[in-house]
């Protein structure tokens, strides 16, 4: 047993010299450590020993375990140690070298311009309500007064969508967000002030018209409202968008929903409504107006068809075009307002 026991010592000494990677020493471990492995089958002829036998050598088995199992733990040591120094030369970074920056980005001017009026009109008690893109023809048109083939729906150019008909009539593409004004004197209890922001689908593409603008429009419904008001509300509007001393002025006009009716000039702010800058003819606006909006006091039978009684309620809406609002305060005149989303950066990047 002793003969046996030393021998082991010097394989087990032999083995674990040669071991260079963790690998091989995990082999070692199985070989003469592991639960199969040459020492612990060595050990197990203690048990068939006499009792003097086994004091007597019990002694020396486990000096000579104890020994393996210290030169098991020197080499573990080494491996790791040297592993470390590996992992340091190849993963070793240079904290103090700059970063790599990101090239920032911004929103698009219309989306900045679309919060911009969302906060205006949140401090005067406006909140927003939802408009959809794609809705029955009814909220369209029929229920701001327009019935089916009126001319009038000739000026909208609307795109339908082909879909069955429902109760509600065809499905069309918004062509301007006034369909929410039924949709919101169905759901909203009077008095109230809304606004909603959407999308006019229109079939016209050209220099100064893109298929599809964005639109911002107010509706406001309470007792004994007047054009004193909506003049009011527009001015509001303008004079903090645009700056104080920009003039509004209101046009006749004809919309089937409102009654009466209005267009919506401001005085141009690059000419300061003069027609010249420099003596040279101004170059975004004709005669020092700018029309931007149409406006109106809400036709009564829009009230009705909301469910809103017109003799004790009255109402005042308008609706901007955001593309060209946002023009006029960038005073910029571009040869194409398709130009906004063309997703040139070079554009883009002005606002
Ligand atoms: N919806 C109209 C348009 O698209 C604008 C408008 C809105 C006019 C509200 C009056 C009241 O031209």
């Amino acid at each position: 047993m002793k003969d046996d026991l030393n021998k082991l010592k010097q394989e087990f000494s032999g083995a674990i010299e040669k071991v260079k990677d963790s690998d091989g020493l995990e082999a070692v471990r199985v070989e003469f450590l592991g639960r199969k492995g040459k020492l612990g089958e060595l050990l197990k002829g203690l048990k068939d020993m006499s009792d003097a036998d086994r004091k007597k050598f019990g002694q020396l088995s486990n000096q000579v375990k104890g020994e393996i199992e210290s030169m098991f733990a020197a080499k573990e040591n080494e491996i790791a140690a040297a592993h470390a120094g590996e992992v340091e030369k190849e993963e070793w970074i240079d904290i103090t070298v700059p970063g790599l920056q990101c090239r920032e980005g911004h929103l698009h001017p219309t989306t900045q311009a679309i919060t911009e009026i969302e906060d205006i009109f949140s401090h005067i008690g406006f909140t927003r309500f939802p408009v959809l893109d794609i809705d029955w023809d009814y909220y369209a048109f029929e229920s701001l007064n327009i019935p089916k083939d009126h001319p009038a729906r000739d000026n909208w150019e609307t795109f339908f969508i082909d879909a069955p008909e429902g109760k509600k009539g065809k499905i069309v593409a918004t062509p301007h967000p006034s369909n929410a004004q039924v949709r919101i004197l169905e759901s909203t209890k009077p008095p109230f002030r809304k606004l909603y922001i959407g999308k006019a689908y229109r079939r016209q593409s050209d220099p100064s018209h893109l298929p599809i603008h964005h639109q911002f429009e107010i509706l406001m419904v309470d007792k004994g409202l007047s054009v004193v008001n909506l003049k009011g509300m527009i001015e509001h509007f303008v004079h903090t968008y645009f700056g104080p001393d920009v003039k509004v002025r209101l046009r006749p006009h004809h919309f089937r929903f409102t009654e009466p009716s209005f267009e919506v000039d401001i005085s141009c702010d690059l000419c300061k409504g003069t027609e010249f800058v420099d003596s040279a003819p101004c170059r975004v606006c004709k005669g020092g107006w700018l029309e931007l909006a149409g406006a109106g006091m809400t036709h009564p039978n829009v009230l009705k068809a909301g469910g809103v009684d017109p003799k004790e309620y009255s109402a005042i809406a308008f609706a901007f075009g955001i593309e060209r609002t946002l023009m006029m305060r960038a005073g910029i005149s571009i040869p194409d307002i398709r130009l906004m989303y063309k997703n040139d950066l070079r554009f883009v990047n002005q606002f």
